[in-house]
């Protein structure tokens, strides 16, 4: 059987967050379970050569625009389809803009729904078919109204929310520039406060919705977390679950990753040259407590403002700081200044290093992650991996993957890591001193650290999960 997942980002050919993580994962995690998936995703510039995509398998001479293909290509053991449409996808810059928003990302991504729902309709020219479409956020959102919207199709579809931040919010003028029918620009389907909503749209028409963890579709239904959406989401609670996130448990592994000196959870030697090479990389000076690490985009939703006063705490009670991450402005600056105040004690890079990032968890004690909310989050996943024990807000995924070392988890001897809440800087700051109280009780630590690292994180649960549900909407 054959499904068609389509995303706006994948490794290893295109990344900016988690989503290309989990898109890049999905084939091989449900391939176990008899389904063949291939992955359509825009020809961003370069992409044609790095995935060899020769094979063209659907053409048109005019997608909004401009002439189209869909090439057959291979990346990361994955059999990815290229739309390559040089008016849309052909430029300098990110996959969304360089670096703000392209002003036609709606028909970009209309654009790939579209020809998603094509393919869905007419099969490939090879004769592939699918029988299930999994279309992942925003950018994908469309591709069940062009299907319902079209000539019949008994196509199954399913709609993976990985962020309810990002709505595809697009002028009402533009329904015709889209190929959208006026029928369906009403409360009921794709109109949001008088504006297109593409992830609306996804929402409304799919035959099943997930989310990328258990807590955060709960939280999706409710004001504080739905973002304008929750009602949509309620109306269709029947059809709504969550399915956690694995990792890729070959690419995150301590005891083969070639970025750093090789450890497992027999033995932790190797983690402790890992740690005094990351202090060294970051110009940290020895420590008693904890070296705690960052790795993000630094925005609000990442709790990242909360970062600078709770490390200011953190660092006078013993601990240490590395730090990498992009983003918004204000607190790239904010965590200048805390690096300028604390030299030897907080150190920072502002960027985007995969390699780093890698070092980073092989060198750490704690992972903070004090997401003010999180799908599902993928960083404390690499934090249990690598005995790095994760910190995190109590929120979305990252509540269902850590087990809070309280007093009855302590008790029984389950605990990974840390919860707080409710998520702010009293309850953050608070919780770090636990950490650097428990951090000082060296075999308790190990133990914590052992759990974690002996966890099973991949994809072998919610692989089958995703097949069952790719069953129930075949048609
Ligand atoms: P989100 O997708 O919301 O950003 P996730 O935790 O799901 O959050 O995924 C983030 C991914 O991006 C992880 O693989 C993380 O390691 C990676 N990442 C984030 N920031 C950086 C950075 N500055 N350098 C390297 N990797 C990063
Ligand atoms: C989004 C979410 C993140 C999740 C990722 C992959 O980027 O913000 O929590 O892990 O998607 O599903």
């Amino acid at each position: 059987r054959n499904v068609l997942s389509v995303t706006s980002e994948c490794v290893p050919l295109v990344k900016t967050g988690g989503l290309a993580d989990v898109a890049g994962a999905l084939p091989a995690a449900v391939a176990d379970h008899g389904w063949d998936m291939r992955t359509l995703l825009p020809a961003y510039t370069g992409l044609i050569k790095k995935a060899a995509a020769r094979k063209v398998l659907w053409q048109s001479d005019d997608l909004f625009g401009g002439p189209a293909r869909v090439l057959m290509g291979t990346a990361g053991g994955n059999v990815i389809l290229l739309l390559d449409a040089p008016h849309l996808y052909d430029r300098e810059g990110g996959p969304y803009g360089n670096p703000t928003d392209f002003s036609d990302n709606p028909q970009r991504f209309a654009a790939l729904s579209f020809v998603a729902a094509e393919i869905a309709r007419t099969g490939l020219s090879d004769g592939w078919t699918p029988e299930v479409v999994h279309a992942h956020d925003w950018q994908a959102g469309l591709v069940a109204t062009y299907l319902k919207y079209g000539p019949p199709c008994d196509v199954g579809t399913v709609m993976t929310v990985h962020n309810i931040a990002f709505q595809g919010l697009a002028p009402a003028a533009m329904l015709g520039t889209l190929g959208l029918p006026i029928d369906a620009f009403n409360a009921e389907e794709l109109e949001y406060w008088g504006q297109i909503s593409t992830l609306k749209a996804g929402l409304v028409h799919a035959d099943a919705i997930t989310t990328v963890s258990p807590t955060y579709a709960a939280e999706l239904m409710r004001p504080e977390f739905g973002m304008g959406l929750e009602g949509v989401l309620s109306a269709r609670a029947s059809v709504l679950s969550g399915v956690l996130n694995g990792i890729d448990m070959d690419v995150w592994n301590p005891a083969s990753d070639p970025e750093i000196i090789p450890y497992s959870a027999k033995s932790l030697t190797g983690k402790k040259k890992n740690r005094t090479a990351l202090m060294s990389e970051f110009g940290l000076s020895s420590v008693e407590g904890p070296l705690a690490i960052v790795v993000s985009r630094l925005t609000s939703q990442k709790g990242m403002d909360l970062i600078a006063n709770a490390a200011e705490d953190f660092v006078a009670n013993g601990g240490a700081l590395a730090i990498l991450g992009s983003g918004d402005p204000q607190i790239e600056d904010a965590l200048r200044l805390l690096a300028r105040n604390h030299p030897g004690k907080v150190g920072l890079r502002i960027g985007y290093d995969e390699a780093l990032s890698h070092r980073m968890f092989a060198g750490g004690d704690v992972v903070l992650v004090p997401s003010r909310f999180e799908p599902c989050g993928l960083t404390q996943l690499y934090g249990l991996r690598y005995g790095t024990v994760p910190v995190v807000a109590a929120t979305g995924g990252l509540a269902d993957s850590v087990v809070n070392y309280n007093v009855a988890a302590a008790q029984m001897g389950v605990a990974t890591g840390f919860q707080f809440h409710p998520i702010d800087q009293l309850s953050f700051t608070q919780c770090l001193r636990g950490v650097i109280d428990a951090f000082s009780r060296t075999s308790d630590w190990t133990r914590l650290q052992k759990r974690g690292m002996n966890q099973n994180l991949g994809w072998d649960a919610s692989s089958a999960t995703y097949a069952t549900l790719y069953e129930r909407v075949t048609k």
